[in-house]
């Protein structure tokens, strides 16, 4: 991590936005009539998580996002109130993206529709927001399905050409797997450091053990984290492999987990620390997101 700018230490993230809508069942889902729910509406989407979470560590955070036009203030006001420095675009035709997850017990089914955020355009960012950064963050959903993913892959490749440190999330194995592991790693090849969880590390690489997932990442990008939930992480830095263990936490509710451990990645790394200690850091906030309801602080 030798090159990694120590300041400016700002972070910048590129990504989804979504309202959540989280019901949580108590019985299977009854198809054809009424199931009785309790429903709650939040405002999400894995990259402005992560961009709460960092305003809340005292990271200065600039987020860019596009949102349906008549929900611009609404969000806008929400992430001003959260610290976060925001700079939306608003699709004239396009809603906000949006996330209906059914919650039963452990199982979490999501049914996710990504409206504006498909037509994010970072050629719209302004060079001045880029060059006060010292990291830029996207999830992979900015790749998946965008009206033209090529786009994401040229501005991350512009950006890591000034020498700002890239880190993208895996996200989302399904998602990966409709991608294509490899035409996803060639996208993202610009970045210093990938995460991804058991699922999208198996998906990536084809190997069954996270261990030889790393090892295999490892051979294309400097830096490596691969979580597996609450047994912790694997962290591949300077050609070594570290064990991070997840911190001992009352789960109230999991949502959240990745977002906030990118989050104390994100805020190590932007005040100059390694990857492992940032990954220890990580591993704090996370156990204390696991044990608040819903994805934010
Ligand atoms: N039950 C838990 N107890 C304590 N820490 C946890 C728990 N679950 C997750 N974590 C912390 O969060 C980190 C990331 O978790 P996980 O591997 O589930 O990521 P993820 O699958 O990307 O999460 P998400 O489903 O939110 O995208 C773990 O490395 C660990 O530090
Ligand atoms: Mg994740």
């Amino acid at each position: 991590m030798g090159q990694t700018r120590v300041s400016p230490s700002r972070v910048l993230i590129v990504g989804d936005v979504m309202d959540d809508v989280v019901a949580v069942i108590s019985q299977p889902l009854r198809p054809d009539t009424d199931t009785p729910a309790t429903i709650q509406r939040t405002l999400g989407g894995s990259a402005a998580n992560t961009a709460v979470w960092l305003a809340g560590e005292n990271i200065g955070v600039d987020f860019v996002g596009r949102v349906g036009a008549s929900d611009f203030e609404r969000v806008n006001d929400q992430f001003s109130q959260a610290g976060v420095v925001a700079h939306l675009s608003a699709d004239p035709a396009r809603e906000t993206g949006a996330l209906v997850i059914i919650a039963q017990g452990q199982t979490r089914s999501m049914a996710t529709d990504r409206g504006a955020n498909l037509a994010l355009d970072p050629r719209d960012i302004s060079p001045s927001v880029i060059s006060g950064c010292s990291w830029l963050h996207l999830t992979g959903y900015s790749f998946f399905h965008h009206d033209n993913p090529e786009l994401m892959s040229s501005f991350i490749t512009e950006v890591a050409n000034t020498g700002i440190g890239v880190m993208v999330d895996a996200s989302s194995s399904g998602f990966l797997e409709d991608c294509g592991p490899e035409k996803f790693l060639e996208m993202i090849s610009p970045a210093r450091v990938v995460r991804c969880n058991e699922d999208e590390a198996r998906v990536l690489t084809g190997a069954s053990n996270l261990e030889d997932a790393v090892k295999i990442l490892a051979t294309r990008f400097s830096c490596v984290v691969a979580t597996s939930g609450a047994k912790g992480a694997l962290v591949w830095e300077d050609g070594a492999l570290h064990v991070v263990p997840a911190i001992a936490a009352e789960v109230v509710d999991p949502t959240g987990a990745g977002d906030s451990f990118n989050a104390g990645i994100l805020a190590g790394l932007a005040s100059g620390a390694s990857i492992v200690s940032s990954a220890q850091r990580a591993a704090e906030l996370s156990a204390r997101c696991v044990t608040l309801l819903g994805a934010r602080p």
